[in-house]
């Protein structure tokens, strides 16, 4: 346990974090109760993050009040409740009673309690499905573990950010430093890899290979150039005879069209065909 905590937060031990205030949201020493799992029951430990990396967080995820964000293993609630004090709706799931009240009794101190709620329960348990925006504090396996439920659940362009760790071989979109914090942000990629039939300023057979947000592919045999994914906008350049062209489209389930938001002005689509 020391030497998950130390690989989680470093320096703070469990005692000093039990007893820790929430500053900034004026909330009275925390006091354990007796109905609170043993430590070792928990997948991760209580480490709080700071509250400048919270910030950052939610900046990189462009939090705002159109969002709704579900923090997994809340602790004392912080990054819900600042979500909330942006304007977002959240909700924080933590399986230790007292975070939840603790938490809660947070929220209520910043008159947020509207927007930002707590409740007991597991995270590999929490449904979401309606989240815009998943924050994480957890462990590179429980991460891992996570991964195929943030990638089949969440919608594509929803975003995911964790506090320190990663998530295997899903690069993240953007990682920044602070302090002696890392951050990294995942934007959910939607599922473009298949055959898509497209017409109209280019014809023929698209094909495209996907691992995660990367993607590699051909029209009608020639190799697609600068592929990016990001949600459901996709770029890519190809050489078709006599022009060099570049598509910004936006994926959906079975049509791709072009993205009119990125400036592009072409008449096409794309039909899925496998
Ligand atoms: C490292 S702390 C992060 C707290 C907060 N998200 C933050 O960044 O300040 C991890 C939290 O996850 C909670 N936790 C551990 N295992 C859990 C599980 N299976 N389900 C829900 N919460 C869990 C712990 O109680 C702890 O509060």
């Amino acid at each position: 346990m020391t030497r998950t905590i130390a690989r989680l937060g470093g320096l703070v031990s469990l005692v000093g974090l039990a007893a820790c205030t929430f500053q900034g949201g004026g909330l009275a020493p925390f006091t354990p109760t007796p109905t609170a799992p043993a430590e070792t029951d928990l997948e991760v430990p209580y480490v709080t993050t700071p509250r400048p990396v919270v910030a950052a967080m939610l900046d990189m995820a462009a939090v705002g009040p159109d969002d709704y964000l579900i923090d997994l293993g809340s602790g004392d609630g912080r990054i819900a409740i600042m979500a909330a004090q942006r304007g977002a709706r959240a909700l924080g799931v933590d399986l230790d009673p007292q975070r939840v009240s603790q938490a809660a009794a947070a929220a209520a101190f910043a008159q947020v309690q509207d927007r930002a709620r707590f409740r007991r329960q597991d995270l590999f348990a929490t449904p979401l499905l309606d989240a815009d925006v998943v924050t994480l504090y957890l462990l590179p396996e429980v991460n891992l573990r996570l991964r195929p439920r943030l990638l089949t659940e969440l919608r594509p362009g929803a975003r995911v950010v964790s506090h320190n760790f990663t998530m295997g071989d899903w690069r993240p979109d953007e990682s920044r430093e602070l302090g002696s914090s890392r951050i990294h942000l995942w934007i959910v990629p939607a599922p473009a890899e298949g055959r898509w039939a497209m017409e109209g300023v280019a014809t023929g057979l698209l094909r495209l290979e996907q691992r995660f947000q990367e993607l590699s592919g051909s029209l009608e045999g020639r190799p697609l150039r600068d592929v990016t994914l990001r949600g459901r906008q996709l770029t890519f350049t190809v050489d078709l005879p006599g022009e060099t062209r570049t598509f910004r489209a936006i994926v959906g389930d079975a049509e791709m069209v072009p993205d009119p938001d990125a400036g592009e002005a072409a008449a096409w689509r794309a039909r899925r065909v496998g």
